[in-house]
């Protein structure tokens, strides 16, 4: 079933992990796509891939800090001169660290709040003007990636576990005003997955083993799985869902 034929997506930190797994479904689906991303080289080859699978043009790259209000603005423009409409922004960069609250320096609290919260609200801001203009009849969507830390604050990443909590409170309040103009809303929470994000720590084998000890479903999940959920909250599929946050853990939050 290609659920995404006619459709234009925007996909943030589309170069690794999630996000390139995410884009990789939408374009298989039919749907053209603007990677985002600061690395330009990873963007690259996850458009190539694409554009080779479906023998097409399918992905284009934008190169964006997406913390940046200017780079945002210019990435709108870029999607506003370059494609007629806007169907699907999936907010899923992101980034995480390692720290005691009493030792964590302000600089990294503000990174990660920063990445992780603050380019949610300036991607669907930039972006949501263009989204609304596709008039109430054509489903449009937001998909923000949250975490499972969003839910259960972890050890030694409060600035990640807050800056979580608040992409998911933030989707709902965006739900709410977005509604009337026909644009749902989501979060997805991933637990733990094999990505870039999570390489360093999963390479501790006592670490590993505490994940499938504390999951329902006793391994670490893949990127693929995760964008499978992403995927059906930016479908006509979920046509009834809004202010949503799905989580998809293996089942660590019911052990
Ligand atoms: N993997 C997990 O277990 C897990 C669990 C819960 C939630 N998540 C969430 O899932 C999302 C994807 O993470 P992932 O696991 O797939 O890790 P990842 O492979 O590291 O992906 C994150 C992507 O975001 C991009 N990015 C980071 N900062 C950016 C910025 N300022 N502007 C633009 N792009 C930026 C990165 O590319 P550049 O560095 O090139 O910009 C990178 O490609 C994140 O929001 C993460 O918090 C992941």
């Amino acid at each position: 079933m290609k659920r995404f034929v006619g459709t234009v997506a925007v996909v943030t930190g589309a170069g690794s992990g999630i996000g390139e797994q995410t884009a990789v479904r939408l374009a298989e689906e039919g749907a053209k796509l603007v990677l985002v991303g600061r690395t330009r080289s990873k963007l690259e080859r996850v458009a190539a891939l694409i554009n080779h699978l479906t023998k097409e043009t399918a992905a284009e790259v934008f190169q964006a800090d997406v913390t940046d209000e200017e780079a945002v603005v210019e990435l709108a423009q870029f999607v506003k001169n370059n494609y007629e409409q806007l169907d699907v922004v999936i907010n899923n960069a992101g980034a995480s660290g390692k720290s005691r609250i009493l030792d964590l320096q302000t600089k990294e609290w503000e990174r990660i709040q920063d990445t992780n919260a603050k380019s949610v609200f300036l991607v669907s801001k930039h972006l949501g003007q263009l989204l609304i203009r596709g008039g109430k009849d054509k489903d449009r969507t937001i998909v923000n990636v949250a975490s499972l830390s969003g839910h259960k604050a972890g050890a030694m990443i409060p600035h990640y576990s807050s800056s979580k909590a608040a992409v998911i409170n933030f989707t709902k309040a965006l739900a709410v005003e977005m509604a009337p103009y026909g644009v749902r809303v989501n979060s997805v929470s991933p637990g733990f997955a094999e990505t870039p994000l999570t390489e360093e720590g999963l390479k501790n084998r006592r670490f590993e083993e505490s994940i499938v000890e504390n999951t329902a479903l006793r391994r670490v999940g893949k990127p693929e799985e995760i964008a499978n959920v992403i995927v059906f909250a930016a479908s006509k599929e979920s046509s009834y869902m809004t202010g949503s946050d799905l989580l998809v853990d293996g089942g660590w939050m019911i052990t």
